[in-house]
């Protein structure tokens, strides 16, 4: 027996850490993804990790690792000592911090163990032991990152602080975004960011009731400019969304270097997405040609960049 599966790297447009309180966010699943191989193995477990990733990542996430998979065999009541396994990690998705590899690996490996043990699980039961493979990994994760890693396409996404079923809605554009997604080449532990921002949070109430309800006027705006299509109105509304993340103290240099060139070569806004103080930055172009443009000037600053498209389904 042996089985496969596939889990999708993300990008979060608007929302990453006030997701974790509840806020709404959008965020879009892109083409590149991980693909798990479950098989038998000889002796407990024999993970092989073929994905490619930047320099540093994965001994950065040695331990989150382990406890990812500890966290999905304990859910999945799968005994390794009895049932030795061997998974096999591979895929297109780089991996770096923001770009959701972790989720993409929680969501590929639960595929891949339905299949190897023929469970027949859906989307949802695949997305729950995704979930909680991040919740084993990075402690108290909103779930926005196994949502896009285990249905794909952009979605709006809000927690459910009581513990019931999130509120997930799918976005359709007419017109597909194009992305600049730049690494800052520094690999950050999502748990420890987030336990800072909760601190930060309890230390200055009435700053962070202000930055929520700026932020939620900036998603409402979001949700109409993705309706219009309008590309210059969601990077100004990214370029807002960022000014609250520097606030809750999530940015970096190394992200304002990225974004101040972004914008100089033309981005109609740029963020960092994900975890930040170091991951990925988004910077939005109003077209191919000119996302090729700011990857260039970029790249000249010693960044490595990719292009997606995002939207297109
Ligand atoms: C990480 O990709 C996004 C965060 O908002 C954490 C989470 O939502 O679980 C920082």
């Amino acid at each position: 027996m042996s089985g496969s599966g596939i889990g999708y790297g993300k990008t979060i447009l608007f929302g990453e850490h006030f997701v974790v309180y509840g806020l709404p966010g959008i965020a879009s699943a892109i083409g590149d993804h991980t693909v798990a191989e479950v098989e038998e193995g000889e002796h407990e477990l024999n993970f092989v990790d073929n994905r490619p990733a930047i320099k540093g990542y994965k001994d950065t996430k040695q331990d989150e690792i382990s406890r990812q998979l500890d966290a999905i065999f304990n859910f999945m009541k799968i005994d390794v000592k009895k049932t030795p396994l061997k998974i096999t990690l591979s895929g297109n998705l780089e991996c770096a911090s923001g770009i959701g590899a972790s989720a993409a690996l929680a969501s590929s490996i639960a595929r891949a163990l339905s299949e190897h043990f023929e469970l027949g699980l859906n989307d949802d039961q695949i997305n729950e032991i995704a979930y909680e493979g991040e919740r084993g990994g990075s402690g108290t994760p909103s779930g926005i990152d196994n949502t896009c890693s285990t249905y794909g396409g952009m979605i709006t996404f809000e927690k459910n602080l009581s513990g019931g079923p999130n509120k997930i809605q799918r976005i359709h554009v007419t017109k597909p975004l194009d992305l600049v997604m730049v690494s800052t080449g520094i690999t950050q532990e999502t748990k420890e960011v987030v336990a800072d921002v909760k601190g930060e949070k309890e230390k200055h109430p009435a700053k962070f009731e202000k930055i929520f309800s700026n932020y939620k006027n900036i998603f409402a705006e979001a949700l109409v400019a993705f309706d219009k299509c309008d590309a210059h109105a969601i990077g100004k509304l990214m370029d807002k969304n960022q000014e609250l993340l520097r606030e809750i103290t999530v940015s970096c240099p190394e992200i304002e270097e990225i974004i101040a060139v972004a914008k100089r070569n033309g981005a109609l806004g740029a963020k960092l997405t994900g975890t930040g103080r170091g991951g990925l930055v988004i910077c939005l172009a109003e077209d191919e040609h000119h996302a090729k443009k700011i990857a260039k000037a970029i790249e000249n600053e010693e960044f490595e960049t990719s292009i997606t498209t995002i939207g297109k389904n």
